[in-house]
């Protein structure tokens, strides 16, 4: 006979114990807070069990300023609940030469006097601050492009040093730079369209991406797409602004006519200054 009580010694539960092994961690998603999460709403792909498990898959470029590597996310046992990302990590170690900060960060302020005296003793603790503020403006600009519908990653999580974003690939290989891209005179031209369609939305809302080149777009399935943004800046308010606007039209324009792609750098400045300063 069945008991209709049973005792809760009386069952035996049998969960598969999954625990996170070498190369491997939970998933960090629950640990953060709501603002350290992406915009609303989240695409469906992003994976929010606080049961997932954080799988590093190998290094997809080390940088400059940070390392890029290659992230699946998946509940164990669960292949719907399954996604590669690319986690940016920013380097803190002093190897990092923060050379380039003080003419984007030009008026910005930090939030907390601790930690700005911190970075000015470029103490460890310092470093650290420094390289996750970083991260979190290229998280905050991540969000804010994607808001205005520009074609980046989007942005999943910040979390100190690390972001975690869209990972731009087929089969866990990277989409090509642009600077690789192999296409012929018709499909530039094409890329070039996209390319300024990008810079026509950052300087409509008053924003240069300040660091633009062909190694600063990926395509994709034939559409570009923009990363590498911790550098954004206000066309207006930062006082080289105009300058790095200036650059990344030449950058942009160069790389294409040496392509035999018809685009004039000066031309085009002219016109994202006109978008870039129609912002009130
Ligand atoms: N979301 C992504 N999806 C796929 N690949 C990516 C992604 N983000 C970055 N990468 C790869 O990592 C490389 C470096 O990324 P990023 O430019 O953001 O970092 P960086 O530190 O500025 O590097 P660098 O010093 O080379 O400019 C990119 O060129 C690209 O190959
Ligand atoms: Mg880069």
């Amino acid at each position: 006979m069945i008991d209709p009580f049973p005792s809760p010694f009386d069952v035996t539960l049998s969960f598969a114990t999954v625990e996170p092994g070498d190369d491997q961690r939970w998933s960090t998603w629950s640990a953060i807070t709501p603002s350290e999460r992406g915009p609303k709403p989240w695409p469906d792909w992003v994976v929010t069990s606080a049961g997932a498990i954080d799988t590093e898959l190998g290094v997809l470029k080390t940088g400059k300023e940070a390392d890029v590597f290659l992230l699946e996310r998946a509940v164990p046992d669960d292949p719907a609940q399954s996604t590669l990302l690319a986690a940016k990590r920013y380097r803190s170690a002093e190897h990092r030469a923060f050379h380039r900060s003080g003419i984007y960060t030009e008026g910005r302020r930090g939030r907390d006097s601790r930690e700005g005296r911190a970075v000015a003793k470029k103490s460890a603790f310092g470093r650290e601050v420094e390289a996750a503020r970083w991260s979190l403006a290229e998280f905050d600009a991540l969000c804010r492009m994607w808001r205005l519908g520009a074609p980046v990653p989007y942005p999943v999580q910040v979390n100190g040093t690390e972001i975690l974003m869209e990972f731009i690939g087929t089969d866990a290989v990277a989409a090509p730079r642009l600077a690789q891209e192999r296409a012929d005179h018709g499909a530039l031209d094409e890329l070039f369209v996209q390319v300024v369609d990008i810079m026509r939305v950052f300087a409509t809302a008053g924003l240069a991406h300040g660091d633009l080149s062909a190694y600063n777009l990926l395509v994709h399935e034939g559409r570009v797409r923009v990363i590498d943004l911790p550098q954004i800046v206000d066309v207006a308010a930062n006082p080289q602004g105009a300058d790095l606007l200036h650059r990344d039209c030449v950058n942009i324009c160069d790389w294409f006519a040496r392509r035999r792609v018809a685009c004039d750098a000066e031309e085009l400045f002219a016109e994202l200054l006109v978008l870039a300063f129609g912002v009130n």
